[in-house]
């Protein structure tokens, strides 16, 4: 299984990580045999699996629910879990007594969205035993602000995107997700931070990939742009995982055509 240290190996060696987001236990066993690095149990869920417009009304019970989900179904698979909305926000302690309840869960990992604000949280959880995911560009959790667009396009976003992506690393996060910014910001972050970046929506240079596994699968009415259908022309889910990991690790995904202008 995955380890913070052996995500930094694989970012010194140039192996790229394919990750994807799962709910349910059936659809863990997928992506183990699949070879995914990691699954996050994303706060998506609340848009994918309860029918929600957004992510804001998801509860640490309701992930607590799918991290025991997913675990149970692969126990081997290395497994992140958001902190929803809410849950972090007030400082170390509040973040830490929901981490611990979704590492009590089976979670390996916890992901906050947030910059340099969050930078103190974040090394008091990694000090006290919870490694952390990182997620900065856009953020769904802001969503009621920002909309759901590509950030980082104008000059002052792209330097607070870099520093708040540098403020996160250098706190101790092992992972940090790019979503939704420029190819160049992206390449130009992964390059600058010891965290390996995992992209959606952010080009094929960041040191790997996640996509949410219902856009994978082509079930999301409205997919974003920089989704690929992988189940289309494939036999089966296992064929569509598989290939998924495949284009991943060989670089191949994202594409131009998956990648946002
Ligand atoms: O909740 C989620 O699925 C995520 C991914 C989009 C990275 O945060």
């Amino acid at each position: 299984m995955r380890t913070p240290s052996s995500f930094r190996a694989a970012k010194r060696k140039g192996e790229k990580l394919a990750t994807l987001t799962a709910y349910d236990s059936s659809f863990a066993q997928a992506a183990a045999r699949a070879g995914c690095d990691s699954v996050l149990v994303g706060d998506s869920l609340g848009m994918v699996i309860q029918g929600q417009r957004g992510t804001t009304g998801v509860t640490v019970d309701d992930v607590a629910y799918h991290v025991r989900c997913v675990a149970a179904g692969a126990p081997d698979l290395h497994v992140m879990a958001d902190l929803p909305f809410g849950s972090f926000e007030a400082g170390p302690a509040a973040a830490f007594k929901s981490a611990a309840r979704l590492v009590a869960a089976g979670a390996h990992m916890v992901k906050v969205e947030g910059g340099a604000a969050l930078a103190r949280t974040v090394g008091r959880l990694v000090e006290r035993g919870v490694p952390v995911c990182g997620h900065v560009g856009l953020l769904p959790q802001s969503a009621n602000a920002t909309g759901f667009r590509v950030q980082g396009k104008d000059r002052e976003s792209r330097a607070r995107i870099l520093a708040d992506a540098k403020a996160i690393s250098d706190a101790g996060a092992a992972l940090l997700v790019l979503e939704m910014i420029p190819a160049e910001l992206a390449a130009e972050i992964t390059a600058e931070v010891a965290a390996s970046t995992i992209g959606i929506g952010a080009g094929a240079s960041c040191d790997g990939q996640i996509l949410v596994l219902q856009d994978l699968l082509g079930l999301y009415p409205n997919p974003p742009r920089f989704a690929k259908n992988f189940l289309r022309g494939k036999g089966d889910i296992d064929a569509a995982l598989a290939a998924y990991v495949a284009d991943v690790r060989a670089g191949r995904f994202p594409d131009a055509a998956h990648t946002p202008a």
